[in-house]
């Protein structure tokens, strides 16, 4: 075994487009620094028994800055857990990080850099408390990490639910239908949001925002009056019913995370008793996962690896690389594995959807100078002589500020 300094990396939790970015862009950084690299087999389970790794090198990682997946394989699954439900630390067993400690030794590596969401990073924080040389990269296509405004993967799952929208959008307009698009991000309706807003979405329900069935389908009649009869709701998997339901699977184990999965189709079948009307619901599911990245996740992919490197070469352990744009930073690891980051209800994305009209199915105006209560009843003449009327009302009861912006909707939707 060589003497020279080395440096490990591995790749946990669910996989996402932009890991072979992230392990590429780390081995050429190391190797310019010195660094031999290897790279753990499917996550920490190739830190021990069976240990398991590969010599990564310039060669062996050429052309992989394109591929989505990860060459060094994955688990959500297997010895290591640190996270049950949503945030209680599990303690992992101390014989598992004593062989971890060893494997390291063995293998002369100097540090380990930990590419992983949430969970994965939880037990990146262990092993640092332990003494394990680490550093992290955040990685998922939820977007849910704290302390970084985005994670890689993210972009290119939006992308995919985007261009499903686009699709959509297309034969929900032929055949007059409602279409239901359901997405992943766990407990955090960012991919809803987003693609939503970029295919043109008009109901975006969001475990972040309360909605009602009567809501939805206000909107949808809505539309009908304006002449546009086909409707594209966005649903994020972990969106909770009205009645504060989860749909999905309960796993066996008692502390796991619910499999989130199913809410579009509840929410199809709903509306279709409510309004007669054909609804359709599409379940996207790990296509948001698979294929290529982004040219801005491979941007952003790479940025990590290096950074990571950089992190592992000052000895700056226990960090995990983030993102503020235009930065590419770093924070400790136990600030960004403490809470999930969730939309922002009142957060300016949000704000903009409303002003577009967008429905996030809770028809509150109290959030958004923007958002209005339609009278279906008033609106049968002249919607848009309709919605004028009620921006005018909206304004004389807005403050200073706002009054002026209102108007100027009113005087452009008449
Ligand atoms: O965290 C990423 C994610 O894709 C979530 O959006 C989704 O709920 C979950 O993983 C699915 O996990 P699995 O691959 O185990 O079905």
């Amino acid at each position: 075994m060589s003497q020279r300094k080395r440096i490990g990396i591995l790749t946990s939790g669910g996989d996402c487009p932009g890991l072979n970015a992230v392990i590429r862009g780390a081995v050429k950084a190391g190797t310019q620094l010195g660094y031999d690299m290897v790279g753990f087999l499917k996550g920490y389970e190739g830190l021990v028994d069976p240990v398991s790794y590969l010599p990564l090198n310039t060669k062996n990682t050429s052309g992989i800055l394109t591929q989505g997946g990860t060459i060094l394989g994955s688990t959500n699954k297997g010895r290591f857990v640190a996270v049950a439900g949503v945030h209680e630390r599990v303690e992992l067993d101390p014989e598992l990080l004593a062989s971890v400690r060893v494997t390291c030794e063995q293998l002369n590596i100097d540090g380990l850099v930990c590419v992983g969401g949430d969970g994965s990073l939880a037990i990146a924080q262990q092993f640092h408390e332990y003494g394990i040389p680490v550093v992290g990269v955040p990685k998922t296509i939820d977007n849910d990490l704290s302390s970084t405004a985005f994670t890689f993967g993210f972009d290119s799952a939006v992308a995919c639910a985007t261009d499903a929208l686009d699709r959509l959008h297309t034969t929900a307009a032929s055949h007059q239908r409602v279409m239901v698009l359901e997405v992943m991000g766990r407990h955090a309706g960012w991919i809803a949001l987003y693609s939503g807003l970029a295919g043109g979405g008009d109901v975006i329900l969001l475990p972040e925002i309360n909605w009602t069935f009567e809501n939805v389908c206000h909107k949808i009649l809505e539309r009908d009056q304006e002449g546009k009869h086909f409707t594209l709701i966005v649903v994020a998997e972990g969106a909770q019913l009205p009645d504060g339901a989860f749909v999905g699977e309960q796993r066996d184990a008692v502390k796991q995370q619910m499999k989130l999965g199913g809410v579009g189709t509840v929410v199809a079948r709903e509306i279709e008793q409510r309004l007669h009307r054909e609804v359709r619901c599409v379940v996207l599911g790990h296509l948001q996962r698979g294929g290529n990245p982004t040219s801005f996740d491979r941007a952003l992919a790479t940025q990590f690896g290096v950074h990571a490197v950089r992190l592992v070469h000052e000895q700056r352990f226990g960090e995990m690389v983030c993102y503020w744009p235009p930065k590419v930073d770093s924070v400790p690891i136990a600030e960004a594995v403490n809470k999930l980051s969730t939309v922002d209800p009142n957060w300016s994305a949000v704000q903009a959807a409303r002003a577009l009209g967008i429905s996030f199915g809770d028809c509150s105006s109290s959030k958004s100078p923007f958002a209005l209560r339609i009278n279906t009843e008033a609106m049968k003449p002249s919607t848009a002589e309709t919605k004028a009327v009620a921006l005018t009302q909206l304004a004389s009861t807005a403050s200073k500020s706002l009054a002026p912006v209102i108007e100027a909707i009113a005087s452009l939707a008449q």
